[in-house]
């Protein structure tokens, strides 16, 4: 299995503290915030990472995290985004890089207090289709909403106005290869990204989405100013990326 953590975007919701870096370079509580998508990818097993990002400050995560040695890595890879169009146009990068194997797609803004590891082990034994993560969240108009009906994902709502449920669809997902296939048909939103939840509905329509509920807390830390500080305290509180929780 191969791990992609998304770290290119603007980060116009954390603005002005992003106007000269990118938002996955600010600290949380006492690390750059990319390191906590990394180490989750590194705790479920996966060693196999691709950085994709993009910007001006691309230079910058290569001086960071080098060849990943912090993270017990013998190296990390690397792709350059040259514009910002969503997360599934993100992924498209690594088409080469998944070279036919499944993957587990992090965005470098989730931070979490325990670990994927049965998850991914979970899915490791699916034969094929995608799974998500889920959490029940106070503000699911911020997020990916999943509707579930006799215990399977039935739609997923991009930002609803009037969510049908509190289960927010976390920013870690896991695919099958046929991801880029879908990714390939898909067309710009209204906000003119492509979107992940657009390639996430194409497998529930297919009945091959599975989900499990996230234990432990979850921060999306881009999601506003308030939440990148309720990251900050939640990680200084009681940690992160713990084995066991
Ligand atoms: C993205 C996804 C959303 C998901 C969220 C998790 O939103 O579009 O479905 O729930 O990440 O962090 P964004 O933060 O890019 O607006």
């Amino acid at each position: 299995m191969k791990g992609i953590v998304l770290a290119g975007g603007t980060g116009s919701r954390l603005y002005p503290l992003t106007k000269i870096t990118n938002k996955h370079l600010l600290p949380i509580y006492d690390k750059p915030m990319i390191y906590y998508p990394i180490q989750t990818l590194v705790n479920a097993g996966i060693e196999d990472i691709m950085i994709v990002t993009g910007g001006n400050n691309a230079g910058d995560f290569l001086r960071l995290l080098g060849n990943g040695r912090e993270f017990g890595l013998k190296r990390l890879h690397y792709t350059y985004q040259e514009r910002p169009g969503g997360i599934a146009h993100a992924l498209s990068l690594a088409e080469d890089f998944a070279d036919g194997d499944k993957i587990v797609l992090i965005l470098g803004d989730n931070i979490i207090e325990g670990n994927i590891r049965k998850a991914v082990e979970d899915f490791r034994r699916q034969e094929r289709g995608a799974k998500v993560l889920l959490k029940e969240v106070e503000n699911p108009q911020s997020y990916g909403v999943a509707e579930i009906r006799e215990g399977r994902i039935v739609r997923i709502e991009e930002k609803p106005e009037h969510p049908k449920t509190n289960y927010a669809v976390i920013g870690i997902y896991m695919y099958d290869n046929r991801v880029f296939d879908i990714i390939r048909t898909l067309k710009p939103s209204a906000r003119g990204e492509l979107e992940i939840t657009d390639v996430n509905n194409k497998y529930v329509e297919w009945g091959e989405m599975t989900y499990e509920f996230l234990e432990g807390w979850w921060a999306d830390a881009g999601e506003s100013i308030d939440y990148y500080l309720k990251a900050n305290n939640l990680v200084a509180k009681y940690g992160a990326n713990k084995m066991e929780l």
